[in-house]
């Protein structure tokens, strides 16, 4: 692994020291920056821009370009794992990802390959290694996938349903096939993360989305369950470079010590979880990411930095934080406020 020139976020992620409190924010790269909107339309498409290396490489660089953050993210996006089974993503101007082929039947589900990353995936890898060679450790890049049950809810339902009527469907009625469809996510994740990993990214972050629509023993059978299995399975075949990796459940904070036993080595919290009360309960086993509202970053600088000020307080001194939002940041937002933000974590939190 190359030498990091600021490693402030691996710090974090071991509980160690550090001179600053790291940021990065979810969605980074993304259309609220007009940079950004100017390669897309150059791609044609946000399926284009993720399947030319290239591009990717460009715009996952933007954010660095304009604020001092402390992690890269790869620029593509979860559903890519559907989309190499077979599904036909696409995405519909203003109503989010879709599937042309989504999975109707048993046999869909029986059917479905387990694709080769090198392969159907080639170019997500491509851009790992354009991204990382760009950044030549200038900070950590970090990999990443959906969990098993997120991408599952997309492929049954074939579009954003946020009733999602289909699976809790199968869950009643056909739960054995949900988890054949579960156990070949899981091992599509891992072997995409294990790539990942080989072609240079120094974390690897799970979104699990959709993790809190479950009640709690559903969250562990459908979801925690192949996640742990996920990390085991990296662990196995990265046994040199021990990649971290951070699981983040939007709105699963009432399963923080669940997940404290996951394998992960951090856990991203959303803006409904106490910081102080997460690390009570789950600090002595696991970094904490997060968890500014996104909303906040469309108010005043005073708000923004009051803001910023009260989720440091709220973790405390010590060890362990990494600054994030709670969820990805919203189109709307304008670029100039995330300069306040970026500022405020690391002027705020500056030890010496
Ligand atoms: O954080 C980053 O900067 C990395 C890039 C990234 C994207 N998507 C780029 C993207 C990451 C990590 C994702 C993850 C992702 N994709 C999730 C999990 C995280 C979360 O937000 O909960 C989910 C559920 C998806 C599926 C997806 N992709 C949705 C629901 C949407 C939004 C559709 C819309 O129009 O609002 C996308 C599109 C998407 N993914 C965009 C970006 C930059 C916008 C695409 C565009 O340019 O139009």
């Amino acid at each position: 692994m190359i030498k990091l020139k600021n490693d402030r976020l691996l710090r974090a992620i071991r509980r160690q020291p550090v001179d600053m409190t790291p940021i990065w924010i979810m969605r980074q790269a993304g259309r609220y920056l007009p940079e950004y909107r100017v390669v897309r339309q150059k791609a044609g498409s946000f399926l284009t821009l993720c399947k030319t290396p290239e591009l990717a490489c460009e715009v996952a660089l933007q954010p660095l370009a304009r604020y001092p953050l402390d992690a890269a993210i790869l620029f593509s996006d979860i559903l890519t794992i559907p989309d190499a089974m077979g599904l036909g993503l696409q995405f519909l101007e203003g109503e989010g990802p879709a599937f042309e082929k989504p999975l109707h039947s048993a046999r869909d589900i029986q059917n479905l390959p387990i694709p080769d990353p090198e392969i159907s995936l080639s170019y997500v890898l491509e851009a790992v290694r354009l991204i990382a060679h760009e950044l030549d450790g200038k900070v950590p890049l970090i990999g990443f996938s959906g969990s098993p049950w997120t991408l599952a809810t997309y492929m049954v339902e074939g579009k954003a349903n946020k009733a999602f009527p289909k699976i809790q469907t199968m869950i009643e009625e056909e739960s054995q096939l949900l988890h054949l469809l579960l156990q070949k996510l899981t091992d599509a994740v891992s072997l995409y993360l294990s790539a990942q990993i080989k072609a240079g990214v120094q974390v690897v972050m799970i979104f699990d989305t959709w993790g809190g629509m479950l009640n709690t023993p559903q969250y562990q059978e459908y979801s925690l369950q192949y996640v742990k299995q996920i990390i085991a399975n990296i662990a196995a075949t990265n046994l040199t470079s021990q990649v971290p990796v951070v699981l983040f459940t939007k709105a699963g904070g009432q399963w923080l010590e669940l997940m404290a036993e996951s394998g992960c080595d951090v856990i991203g919290v959303d803006w409904e979880v106490s910081l102080a009360d997460a690390r009570k309960k789950v600090g002595h086993k696991v970094a904490l990411q997060g968890n500014l509202n996104p909303a906040i970053l469309c108010q005043s600088e005073a708000t923004i930095r009051a803001e910023a000020a009260r989720v440091l307080a709220d973790f405390g001194d010590g060890c362990g934080h990494i600054f994030n939002l709670g969820h990805g940041i919203t189109p709307d937002v304008p670029p100039e406020n995330v300069a306040i933000l970026v500022d405020a974590v690391h002027t705020l939190s500056a030890r010496n």
